[in-house]
């Protein structure tokens, strides 16, 4: 038996992507929680035949599923109980000019949500779609920290967007658009704008020298990922960002961490943005390899039963990317800070 709780559930990505998890047979109890509409969500979704049985809280509802003035703001509470996973899409997204950077107003609500997974399911996995992820997920380690039950190695920053960005973008470069998704490119560093480093040298199968070697087709491509949502925000005209491209990433890495945990698979990998504290041997390597002792960064991730099994190392890099690779750390260091510097205790 597998719950999984989508916070922020009826939003852009929160309802995609709850559909997609209604779809994984590996979930049987799906909980929608959101600030509005997750009954609905919650209603609509149950009528789908898939072994997931279907609920929606609102920051009212009862631990029954009523409504009711005594439980007010222990919704959150209710909707998480004994969950085994928990997806987090709950915030607000871009408008044309703003960077990931300006929504650090989501800070409050993950802190909040931070202390409700505190209470209702300590041992949860975590993962964290609400933007900034490169303070965000700091904020929910530091509350969590707060409340005695940090465990890094059940922490996640979902970065799995940027790695489907660098499939295809890579395959519509190399001239074979409809292969996207034999193209694995390691994506590591941060999510958002220089943060995002795709390792383009370690890609499998390997991208040709012809571009490789080619500096504006390269720089373009990388550019080309790591401001691939401001393509979306643009063509959004001020309704949204990323939500349906999201809602498949999240889902995606969801079920590899529900494989890993719940089915005992082996092998499976993922970049994704964790407290190096995870892997504390590897940690000492691959702050060596950036060259800065930072908390947090993003690497290849081998899923297990308890979460992070083991972070890989950022590996063997090119004279590009090592120049990339600066630009990331200088960039990631003040957002880490600042989602470090949130949550103090007066505010819980
Ligand atoms: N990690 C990534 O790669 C990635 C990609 C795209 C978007 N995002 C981020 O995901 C977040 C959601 O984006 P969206 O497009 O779905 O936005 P949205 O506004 O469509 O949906 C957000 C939902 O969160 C809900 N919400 C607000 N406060 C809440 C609270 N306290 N508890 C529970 N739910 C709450 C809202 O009611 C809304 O339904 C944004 O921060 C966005 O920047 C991350």
């Amino acid at each position: 038996m597998v719950k999984a709780v989508v916070a922020g559930a009826a939003g852009g990505i929160g309802q995609p992507l709850s559909l997609l998890l209604k779809l994984n047979p590996i979930v049987t109890e799906l909980s929608l929680y959101d600030v509005v509409n997750a009954p609905g969500v919650a209603a609509d979704l149950s009528h789908i035949p898939t072994p997931a049985q279907v609920s929606g809280f609102l920051p009212n509802t009862g631990s029954q599923g009523h409504k009711g003035p005594e439980e007010e703001k222990r919704g959150a509470v209710n909707a998480l109980k004994g969950a085994d996973i928990v997806v987090i899409p709950a915030g607000v997204p871009r408008k044309p000019g703003m960077t990931r950077d300006d929504l650090f107003i989501n800070a409050g609500i993950c802190a909040t949500l931070a202390e409700s997974i505190a209470e209702a399911c300590p041992k949860a996995f975590i993962l964290v779609i609400s933007n900034p992820v490169n303070s965000t997920v700091p904020v929910f380690a530091e509350v969590l920290k707060k409340k005695g039950v940090f465990d890094p190695k059940r922490l996640f920053g979902v970065t799995t967007l940027d790695c489907l960005r660098a499939s295809t973008f890579v395959a519509s470069v190399v001239g074979e658009p409809t292969e996207a998704s034999k193209y694995v490119i390691p994506v590591v560093g941060g999510h958002a704008g220089h943060t995002i480093l795709p390792l383009l040298s370690q890609a499998k199968p390997s991208i040709p020298s012809s571009v490789l070697k080619d500096k504006s087709k390269r720089d373009a491509l990388v550019h080309r990922i790591q401001f691939g949502g401001d393509e979306v925000v643009e063509a959004k005209a001020g309704t949204g960002s990323a939500t349906l491209s999201m809602a498949q990433a999240g889902a995606e890495f969801a079920d590899k961490v529900m494989r890993a945990a719940f089915k005992g698979e082996t092998g499976l990998v993922a970049p994704s943005y964790v407290n190096l504290e995870a892997d504390p041997s590897a940690a000492k390597t691959i702050q060596q390899e950036i060259g800065k002792d930072l908390a947090y960064f993003s690497v290849n991730v081998e899923l297990g039963k308890e979460g992070i099994a083991k972070l890989n190392p950022v590996g063997k890099i090119d004279e590009t990317e090592t120049a990339l690779l600066k630009k990331a750390v200088e960039d990631l260091e003040p957002s880490i800070n600042k989602g470090v510097g949130f949550s103090p205790a007066s505010k819980l």
